[in-house]
């Protein structure tokens, strides 16, 4: 009998590397790889890395340390790096950890199967080259997760927009989009294989197309993907405010398919601060986005990221980051501290605030968002959502599910109803969930 090989795959980070992973997954099962949730048992490690902040880099190595001893025992183990700290790094890695096999970057997954192929013959491989054609985007189909109902489809990758704190650019290279073509046929090759929800992903989808004149803007492509038969629900991200266009805000009054939700990050509410940033707009405009979004879209959910102890934030700049807060009533916010990351614009600027002013401001900001967030999920309390169920729960003895808003709902049900779009009472507004009981579409609750 034929030893089935086994796969223990690791995704740090941004929704563009779960959704990497998902093809990792694929790609590996097509060379005979399955996945096991232990790395003791494993004939291939694989982690999919992310270096946004200093504290997800640090754990790579971190878990590379435990990996090491592991291979001592299992001498056959192929230990491979992938994602942004294997293209930041590249050669280095080799020799911090030489008993690292491959190294693969941002731009290379479509030829992971060839580098694992050629790692089980004892060859070490490092691929770390940008490339600027589409065809790193040639991977569909190949996605494999547990969710079959909902799938992420990438639009586009890179960013060229030089936040001066971020590493983005620096890891996954310029912006390039993929045409509206191949994604629109993605996406009809998902709903005939059952999905009902697609996000369409990209660093920066808002400028989606803005390199290829004459083919279709975000806007344009988000109709055309609405009009794929099966697709009951269209969700996308990430935004940046500076480049939300009328025309996009306009699409969610006008097409029904595209959830209620956006996740708009400001990173900061102060003027100066986000001039320092490179963000390219101010926080009146920001508001101003926020505003024209509610308007079009009466209970838009909206959620962001802020960056707390940017170099030269003060206490007064901090009381804006609040203040803006405050005003969007977002569901949810993610916050960090600042991490410098060599080789941004901001890593030299000098940076004079106490890590636990730092950390004091952090708190306040996260215990001010966690009440906004708990009333938020407690005022949806009576009503009724659309809410497309997924699966099951975590626990494994209820379903689970997101509103249009992107709020999870655990509920009792069928698992048949999986992958279906039900309308759902909710009873019981949670911190971080909704409770709520299927209303029988006949009438009767
Ligand atoms: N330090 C802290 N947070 C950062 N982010 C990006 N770069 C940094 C950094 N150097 C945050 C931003 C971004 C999110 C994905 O991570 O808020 O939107
Ligand atoms: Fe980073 Fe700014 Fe690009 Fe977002 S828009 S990926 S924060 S550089």
């Amino acid at each position: 009998m034929i030893q089935e090989k086994k796969l223990y795959l690791e995704t740090f980070g941004c929704q563009m590397n779960v959704s990497d992973s998902e093809k990792i997954v694929g790609l590996m099962k097509g060379i005979g790889y399955q996945q096991t949730p232990d790395p003791t048992h494993a004939d291939l490690i694989l982690l999919n890395t992310c270096s946004i902040r200093a504290k997800a880099e640090q754990k790579v190595y971190g878990h590379l340390g435990k990996f090491k001893s592991i291979k001592r025992k299992r001498p056959h183990l192929i230990i491979g790096v992938g994602g942004c700290v294997a293209q930041q790094e590249g050669e280095r890695l080799l020799e911090k950890a030489p008993f690292v096999n491959l190294v693969f970057g941002t731009h290379n997954l479509h030829l992971l199967q060839e580098m694992v192929a050629a790692a089980e013959t004892g060859k070490r491989r490092i691929e770390t080259d940008f490339l600027d054609d589409e065809k790193r985007f040639d991977l569909y189909g190949v996605a494999d997760t547990d969710s079959g109902f909902t799938r992420f489809v990438t639009v586009m990758q890179g960013c060229d927009n030089f936040c001066a704190y971020c590493i983005v650019p620096h890891v996954r290279g310029r912006e390039i989009s993929r045409s509206a073509g191949k994604i629109v046929e993605e996406v009809a090759a998902l709903a005939a294989s059952g999905v009902t929800e697609v996000t369409l992903l990209g660093q920066n989808v808002n400028s989606y197309s803005s390199k290829n004149p004459g083919e279709p803007d975000f806007p344009d492509l988000l109709r055309l993907v609405a009009e794929v038969d099966g697709i009951e629900r269209l969700r996308f991200t990430t935004s940046h405010p500076k480049d939300i266009s009328e025309r996009l805000i306009a699409c969610f009054a006008e097409i029904p398919k595209l959830a209620p939700h956006i996740h708009l990050p400001a990173q900061a509410g102060s003027d100066r601060v986000l001039k320092a940033m490179n963000r390219g707009y101010t926080s009146a405009e920001y508001l101003g986005k926020v505003a024209a979004l509610k308007a079009a879209c009466p209970g838009i959910q909206i959620t962001g990221d802020m960056i707390v102890g940017f170099p030269g934030e003060e206490a007064g700049d901090f009381e804006e980051t609040m203040a803006l807060m405050e005003e969007v009533g977002y569901a949810d916010l993610f916050s960090f501290i600042y991490s410098a990351r060599p080789g941004t614009k901001a890593a030299e600027f000098p940076d004079l605030t106490g890590k636990e002013e730092k950390q004091a401001r952090l708190e306040r900001l996260q215990t001010a968002q966690k009440k906004t967030t708990l009333e938020r999920n407690r005022s949806m309390e009576g009503t009724i959502q659309e809410v497309l169920v997924e699966g099951l729960s975590d626990s494994k003895d209820s379903l689970f599910g997101r509103t249009g808003g992107n709020r999870g709902v655990i509920l009792e049900g069928d698992l048949a109803l999986a992958g279906k779009v039900v309308p759902v009472k909710i009873v019981e507004g949670l911190q971080t969930l909704l409770k709520g009981e299927i209303v029988d579409p006949h009438g009767r609750e």
